[in-house]
C-alpha cells in the first residue's frame, strides 16, 4: 500500500521537475529579436481586459460586439507604426501578465501602471497617460464618504492584481477589501450594495459616473508614486528593440497630446452611445455564439474523453508482465491526478503550461482539458461495466476460440455500454454546463457571452437569468434524447 502512494508521488513530482524549469528557460531564452519576430509575423496580439472605460471597454459597433477605448487607439497606433496588423485578446485583468510570459500575447495596453514589482518581469515603454486615483460609491452615500479614510467598518472593492487593490489592502484601516475579477462586477456589487465603494483610475470613474446617474466619485488620497499612477505599454522581458521602437510611437501620441485631443473624446461617444439598447433580446446574437461553442465543446470533449476513458479502463484492468504493470499503475496515477485536481487548474495548465511548447488556441486548450479531465471519469465509468459482465460471458467467447480482443470488443464492451449508458448521459450533461470554466481561457462560450453582455450594458442580473434559462434548454434536450435511447436500449 504504502509503495502504491510512493510511486505516485514520485511521478507527480517527476512532472512538476520536467515542466518548472522548462518554463524559466523559455523566459531567459528570450533573446532580442523581438521586434523582427513581430514584424515577420504581421500581427501584434494585444492583452486588454475591457472592462475599464475610457481605457478599453465592450461597445456593440455595426452590431457586433467590439473592444474599443483609448487604449484600442493607442494599440492601433502602435501597431500601424511597426507595420502590422493589430489583434485584440480580450481577459482578466489579473490573468495578462501570464499571457505576455507564456506568449499568449505580444503587448499588454491595459491602462496597466508600470510598478517597480511589475518592471521585474515585464519591460514598459514610456508612459501614455498620467491617471491618479478615486472611489465611485453611491450617489445617496455621499454625505457619508469624504475618501479612503472614511470606509472604516466598511467595504471597499477593487479589480485583483491591480495596483488600487494593493494599494486599498495597505492604505486602510478597519476596512474590509474584497477583490473581483471583472470591474463590472464591482459596480454591480456596488449598487445592489455588497459593497460601499470602487476604487479605480480617475477617468475610469469619471466614465463609470457620467454613465449611471445612481453613481458618485470622490478622491481616494492614496498616497502613490507617479508608476503607479501612470500607463505603460508591456511587452515580454528583454524585447529591447521592440520597446525602442515602440517609445517613438508612445513620445509622438504625447507630444501630439493624441490621448486628450483624439482618444478620449472618441472613447467618450461610444459610452454615450453604447447604453441605448440594454434590452437582452437586442444581444440574441452573443447567446447564439455561446450556445454553439458551448456545444462545440461538450461534444468534441465527450467523444475524446470517451476515447481516452476506453483506453484508460484497459489499461487499468491489464493484467500480467512488467510491462502490462507499469501501463497499469500509469493509468492508476493519471486517474487519481486528474480527479484529485480541479478543472480550473487543468483548464490553466494546459492553456498557458503546455503553451509554452505549442500555441494552442484557447478553444483547441480548452477541448484538450476538458478531454482529459472527462477520461479519467468515464474510464471508471466504463471499468465498472466491464467488471458488471458475467465472467461467464468471457469464458463462452474464449472456448468458442474468440481471441481475447475479440472478446472485448463483441462480447464484453458492448453489455458494459448497455449498463454505463446512464452514467456516460450523466458525463454528457455535466459537461455542458462545467465546459463553463474555459471561459477563463477567454473561450466564447456562453459565460463568456453573458459577462460581455453584462460589461456592455451594465445590467447585472438580467444576463444571468438568460444564461440559466439556457442552460436549463441545453440540459433538458439533452437529458430527453438520452433517455430515448436509453430505453431504446432496454427493448432490444
Ligand atoms: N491601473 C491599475 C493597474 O495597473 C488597473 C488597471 C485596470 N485595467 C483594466 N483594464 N481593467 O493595476
Amino acid at each position: 500500500m504504502k509503495k502504491k502512494y510512493g510511486l505516485l508521488l514520485a511521478m507527480i513530482v517527476a512532472l512538476f521537475m520536467l515542466v518548472v524549469p522548462m518554463s524559466t528557460q523559455h523566459a531567459q531564452a528570450a533573446t532580442d529579436d523581438s521586434l523582427e519576430k513581430i514584424q515577420k509575423k504581421g500581427v501584434l496580439v494585444m492583452g486588454t481586459s475591457p472592462d475599464y472605460p475610457p481605457y478599453e471597454f465592450q461597445a456593440t459597433v455595426n452590431g457586433k460586439s467590439t473592444v474599443v477605448g483609448m487604449d484600442v487607439k493607442i494599440g492601433k497606433k502602435v501597431a500601424k507604426d511597426l507595420g502590422v496588423k493589430l489583434k485584440i485578446k480580450s481577459m482578466s485583468f489579473d490573468s495578462l501578465l501570464v499571457a505576455l510570459q507564456t506568449g499568449k500575447v505580444d503587448m499588454i495596453i491595459s491602462g496597466m501602471n508600470p510598478t517597480p514589482a511589475r518592471r521585474k518581469n515585464v519591460d514598459f515603454t514610456h508612459t501614455y497617460y498620467q491617471g491618479g486615483y478615486d472611489i465611485v460609491i453611491n450617489k445617496t452615500d455621499t454625505a457619508k464618504y469624504k475618501n479612503k479614510d472614511s470606509f472604516s467598518g466598511g467595504t471597499l472593492g477593487a479589480q485583483t492584481g491591480t495596483t488600487q487593490y494593493n494599494a486599498a489592502k495597505k492604505q486602510t484601516k478597519n476596512t474590509s477589501v474584497k477583490g473581483m475579477t471583472s470591474q463590472s462586477d464591482l459596480i454591480l456589487a456596488l449598487q445592489s450594495h455588497k459593497l460601499d465603494g470602487v476604487a479605480m483610475e480617475k477617468p475610469s470613474a469619471e466614465a463609470y459616473v457620467s454613465n449611471n446617474k445612481q453613481l458618485a466619485m470622490i478622491p481616494s488620497d492614496f498616497n502613490m508614486s507617479s508608476s503607479a499612477t501612470s500607463s505603460a505599454i508591456a511587452f515580454r522581458k528583454g524585447s529591447t528593440s521592440l520597446v525602442n521602437k515602440v517609445n517613438v510611437t508612445v513620445d509622438q501620441i504625447k507630444k501630439d497630446k493624441l490621448v486628450k485631443k483624439d482618444y478620449l473624446p472618441a472613447a467618450g461617444k461610444y459610452l454615450k452611445t453604447n447604453t441605448v439598447n440594454t434590452s437582452m433580446g437586442h444581444y440574441w446574437k452573443a447567446f447564439l455564439t455561446g450556445i454553439e461553442y458551448t456545444l462545440i465543446i461538450t461534444v468534441c470533449s465527450v467523444f475524446f474523453g470517451f476515447i481516452i476513458g476506453i483506453i484508460l479502463a484497459l489499461a487499468r484492468m491489464a493484467k500480467g508482465g512488467v510491462l502490462k504493470t507499469a501501463l497499469r499503475w500509469l493509468a492508476t496515477a493519471y486517474v487519481e491526478f486528474i480527479r484529485g485536481t480541479p478543472m480550473m487548474v487543468q483548464v490553466m495548465f494546459v492553456y498557458f503550461g503546455l503553451g509554452l511548447f505549442v500555441n494552442l488556441p484557447a478553444l483547441t486548450s480548452g477541448i484538450i482539458a476538458i478531454s482529459l479531465n472527462s477520461g479519467a471519469y468515464v474510464a471508471e465509468y466504463i471499468r465498472g461495466g466491464i467488471n458488471s459482465v458475467d465472467d461467464g460471458q468471457t469464458e463462452a467467447a474464449r472456448s468458442l476460440g474468440m481471441s481475447n480482443g475479440k472478446t472485448m470488443r463483441y462480447v464484453v464492451l458492448p453489455q458494459a455500454l448497455k449498463n454505463i449508458w446512464p452514467s456516460l448521459g450523466n458525463e454528457f450533461i455535466t459537461l455542458i454546463k462545467d465546459s463553463s470554466i474555459v471561459s477563463i481561457i477567454g473561450v466564447t462560450e456562453l459565460i463568456y457571452q453573458s459577462n460581455i453582455v453584462r460589461s456592455d450594458t451594465y445590467r447585472g442580473v438580467a444576463p444571468i437569468v438568460v444564461i440559466m434559462v439556457l442552460y436549463f434548454i441545453l440540459t433538458f434536450t439533452a437529458s430527453r434524447i438520452l433517455n430515448y435511447f436509453e430505453r431504446k436500449m432496454q427493448h432490444d
